[in-house]
């Protein structure tokens, strides 16, 4: 009998099922068609113990008590069905987990269906994409934590990425869907990276006139310094890639429209019903969708002529891409842990945010030098009611400031759509200011509607309201 089942033989299912087996355990796998078991099982190395089935109850039977099921399936529809099938072969006490990009109330609703059969299931945000998933992923478990802690924990610890101090990239997050909801917001957070590395690589281009094979040194040098990560890194390798058809850079010949599977739209869902402001990400939502109205834009393009006001590039231009880089990072990452922040308090999850950061240091897409930094201001301060406010980040982003504010303003002169980087000074500007118009905005809702305000002699009073017109 096999101690792990690992049910689809998709390319993410396939690495996360060697993973498991080249740390000594015995694995059982199960895909629909015959051909991903065989691909399984010919890369296998000597020293895995495996066995493939594409009978679903031999699968099943094939695993030991109480039965251990990662789920390797595409998120959606497709968790049901599968569950559905597994449940004529599971029992009471066996342990199902969805290691997709689940949204999270799903989670929580099979969660509490499979508990009304004393089935546990977990909801397991896995990132880290296919090398991640063989070499070690990070990951965020929820769900029973006592089953967790006696079933689950030793092969989580096992098969993660490990940080710079050996800890494993993974904890227990929280119960039911707390888990998948963290990748949700990780993704939110790798939305909005993603873009600011492409703003900056356009403003290189744009208003930089630099050639490709100079964005990729700075790309290079960039990796060494304060902008260390893994989304910068890769971004280098892309900008070296020719296309083998043409002999121009890739990049070039790659259609500018961007896809998305639906985790950044769901973080700004999110925000938009809790009540959270983290217009860093939604913007990085809008410009994929943007980006996808290819034909809109072009014939837009031809209709306006784009009126440019030139400014001499400064000097140091380039040093304050790289600050503005960072800053907008540091907001995009401050309003995923403000997310975090409320919707624990919301579902009442007791999200542990230190402990986040350290296993997004390793592993994940959005790994990076200064997660780690992050992981120090919430250890330093449980409470932090923002990564703004915190010691280390002040300073920092006061001192990025005005090299930000440079960027930003040629941008706009230059006609660039910077929607990433300008949401983020705009959220900075405004999260940093005593007085908002928001007194005017009141007074307009009481003119038209007597929505009633509060006056700032008394904030705790009722609403009041004005009779505006003479
Ligand atoms: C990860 C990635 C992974 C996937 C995203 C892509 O953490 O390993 O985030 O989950 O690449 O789902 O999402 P989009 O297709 O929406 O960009």
């Amino acid at each position: 009998m096999n101690q792990v089942g690992v049910y689809g033989m998709g390319v993410m299912g396939r690495s996360l099922a060697h993973n498991i087996a080249r740390k000594g355990y015995s694995v059982s796998v199960y895909n629909i068609e015959e051909s991903g078991v065989k691909l399984f099982l010919d890369s296998a190395k000597e020293e895995e113990k495996v066995n493939g089935y594409i009978d679903l109850k031999e699968f099943v039977l094939s695993l030991s008590k109480p039965k251990i099921i990662f789920l390797m399936v595409t998120a959606g529809r497709a968790v049901d069905i599968v569950i559905d099938g597994l449940k004529e072969y599971i029992d009471e006490g066996d342990i199902i987990l969805d290691c997709g990009n689940s949204y999270y109330k799903d989670t929580i609703r099979r969660f509490n269906e499979l508990d009304k059969m004393k089935i546990h299931f977990l909801g397991i945000g896995v990132s880290g994409g296919e090398k991640g998933a063989l070499e070690g992923p990070s990951i965020m478990p929820s769900g029973d934590k006592l089953i967790y802690d006696k079933y689950i924990k030793d092969i989580l610890e096992k098969i993660s990425a490990k940080n710079d101090r050996g800890e494993p990239c993974t904890t227990y997050v929280g119960p039911n869907g707390s888990g998948h909801f963290v990748k949700m917001i990780h993704n939110g957070i790798e939305y909005g990276d993603l873009q600011i590395i492409c703003e900056a690589y356009d403003f290189m281009r744009k208003v930089g006139n630099l050639s490709i094979e100079e964005i990729q040194k700075i790309f290079v040098e960039w990796n060494k310094g304060i902008l260390s990560s893994y989304l910068i890194e890769i971004t280098a390798d892309i900008l070296q890639k020719k296309d083998e058809k043409t002999g121009k850079y890739l990049i070039d010949v790659i259609l500018d429209e961007a896809g998305q599977k639906g985790t950044g739209k769901w973080t700004s869902m999110e925000a938009l019903d809790i009540g959270v402001a983290i217009p860093t990400i939604a913007e990085s939502v809008f410009a994929r969708y943007l980006s996808s109205a290819k034909k809109e834009r072009v014939e837009a393009s031809k209709l306006y002529k784009k009126e440019i006001v030139a400014q001499p590039l400064e000097k140091d231009w380039l040093d304050n891409l790289e600050k503005t880089v960072y800053s907008a990072k540091v907001i995009s990452y401050a309003q995923g842990f403000d997310l975090l922040k409320k919707a624990s308090k919301e579902y009442d999850w007791n999200l542990n945010l230190a402990e986040i950061a350290r296993i997004w240091e390793n592993g994940c897409i959005i790994r990076a030098n200064f997660l780690n930094d992050i992981d120090n201001e919430f250890k330093n301060n449980a409470e932090l009611t923002n990564l703004l406010v915190s010691p280390y980040f002040k300073e920092r982003i006061e001192s990025f400031q005005v090299p930000w504010r440079k960027t930003c303003a040629l941008g706009v002169l230059n006609g660039v759509y910077l929607p990433v980087i300008n949401a983020s000074l705009n959220y900075y500007d405004g999260y940093t200011s005593k007085l908002l118009p928001a007194n005017l905005l009141q007074a307009q809702r009481d003119y038209f509607g007597a929505h009633g305000y509060k006056r700032i002699d008394d904030p705790e009073e009722n609403l009041i309201h004005t009779v505006w017109e003479n």
